[in-house]
């Protein structure tokens, strides 16, 4: 296939995956261009934003400042809904911020910009052109002359160790293969700064460690044409793998909570105590008990603006009952924990969290901690661990206590979903909304502090107790 510019913009216009950085930019020399000293490739200051114009509407990033300096590898490290892709395609320009700004070697971003490529988690390439013609598309769409296009492109391929296969298709490659492909596309282009979104977390674990080790020892050979690299993460081991600095972000809004330098030798070995101590340490700093958690039940307003993760019940009494048994005894290092369920940080965090917040447990500087009650529920009858939580429920989610009192002083004892449903969304998105009902209906349900009738979309008291 015959790539000219023309349907090569019909192409991106018509198919691109709306994150292909590298869309319809100008002709640019090659290689990062040299910087005043001083002068950082990357400048985020007080970036603000909301995706609604609504002033009322939830602030995802509020008042972000970070710089990166030329050859640093920066981890953006936060959990899932912490703001790292938005902020990630604002620095892109890819995305405007509602307030602050972004410059890159300099220069203001307003736009896709030449200094700038990125890689991202689903490997966004075309299936419909080979190897070579994929990593060609930012080089074309910058107007390269197709000889030196050519040298590049194999040049690249060469380097991420896709020697041979040129001439595939996509669908001809593994997942790595795919992902290294990727990582041609945007390391042709000399990019002052290399944005990397969770670049690794489609791969599986053998395969991601291979590429990230690889791409380590090329940037670490000073093979790669490319001033910094920005990597979104939300793995902690990987962020302490590979980079110089870590920026720790909190959630709802997204903010830069913490800042950590990463000292240790290069290459970095998982098992080393010292690694081991830093992992435990942002682990501390990431479950960090939040201000809005405890004793949230003084007023039901701040009560309905709780968010309530769908952790299954099964999921929390398993959690409770590994903790519980030796060789924790009630006290369990969370990456421990982690790896032993082969559960990501995210969804291991989410469940402790879960049992924080419902007073089962107290996480604390990467530990997990068991109360009194979770033990006992961790080691008793089916009907007992019912009681526990249901009572948990009742004290801790003032959410529950608010459905449950409305059953009781309707005359049929029933209320409609809706009921809930528009008072949650006064405080929340509604896809928050739904899944804070998700998971209240099927904590109530195992607890049985009401029901609910998905066919008729209807709250009600059980019926034992309506009788
Ligand atoms: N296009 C969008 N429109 C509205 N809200 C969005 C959009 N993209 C992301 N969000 C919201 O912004 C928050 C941050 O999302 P994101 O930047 O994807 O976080 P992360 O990459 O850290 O998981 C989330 O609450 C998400 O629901
Ligand atoms: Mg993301």
């Amino acid at each position: 296939m015959n790539l000219t510019p023309k349907s090569l913009r019909a192409a991106l216009g018509a198919h691109a995956p709306a994150d292909l950085a590298t869309a319809g930019v100008a002709p640019a020399a090659p290689g990062p261009r040299p910087l005043p000293s001083g002068v950082p490739i990357l400048t985020v200051k007080d970036v603000c934003k909301r995706y609604d114009s609504d002033p009322d509407s939830p602030l995802v990033l509020d008042n972000v400042n970070m710089t990166v300096d030329r050859r640093e590898i920066v981890a953006l490290l936060g959990r899932s809904g912490s703001g790292k892709s938005t902020l990630l395609r604002i620095i892109a320009g890819l995305l405007s911020s509602t307030s602050g700004q972004v410059a890159v070697a300099g220069k203001p971003v307003s736009g896709p910009a030449n200094d700038v490529a990125m890689v991202f988690q689903s490997f966004a390439l075309f299936p419909w052109l080979t190897v070579l013609e994929n990593v060609q598309v930012g080089l074309e769409a910058r107007g390269v002359p197709p000889a030196e296009m050519r040298k590049r492109a194999l040049a690249a391929i060469d380097l991420i160790g896709l020697d041979g296969f040129e001439n595939a298709y996509p669908r001809e490659l593994s997942g790595g293969m795919r992902q290294r492909v990727g990582f041609a596309r945007a390391l042709v282009l000399d990019p002052g700064i290399l944005l990397l979104d969770e670049p690794f977390s489609a791969l599986d674990v053998l395969t991601a460690e291979t590429v990230r080790t690889d791409f380590l020892d090329l940037w670490g050979d000073g093979h790669l044409a490319i001033g910094a690299v920005l990597l979104v993460t939300h793995n902690i081991e990987e962020a302490v793998q590979m980079c110089d600095r870590i920026l720790v972000m909190s959630s709802n809004p997204g903010r830069v909570a913490a800042e950590i330098e990463v000292t240790l030798p290069h290459p970095r070995v998982r098992t080393d105590p010292a690694f081991r101590q830093l992992v435990d340490h942002i682990y501390g700093l990431m479950t960090r008990r939040r201000k809005a958690a405890p004793g949230i039940a003084e007023t039901l307003a701040a009560g309905l603006s709780l968010q309530l993760p769908h952790v299954s019940t099964n999921v929390l009494a398993g959690l409770m009952e590994m903790v519980d048994a030796e060789p924790h005894n009630g006290v369990a290092d969370l990456p421990v924990i982690s790896s032993a369920l082969q559960m990501s940080t995210d969804d291991l965090l989410k469940v402790a969290e879960t049992l924080q917040m419902l007073g089962f447990a107290e996480v604390v500087e990467g530990d997990i901690r068991l109360l009194p009650p979770a033990r006992q529920f961790a080691q008793a009858e089916l009907d007992v661990r019912k009681r526990l939580f249901a009572d948990h429920l009742l004290q801790r989610i003032p959410l529950a206590s608010h459905i449950r009192r409305v059953l009781q002083e309707r005359p049929n004892h029933r209320a409609p979903r809706p009921r809930f449903e528009t008072e949650l969304e006064d405080h929340m998105s509604e896809t928050a909304a739904d899944e804070t009902l998700k998971a209240m209906i099927s904590w109530a349900r195992y607890a049985e502090v009401f029901a609910y009738d998905g066919d008729t979309a209807q709250f009600h008291l059980d019926a034992e107790e309506e009788a």
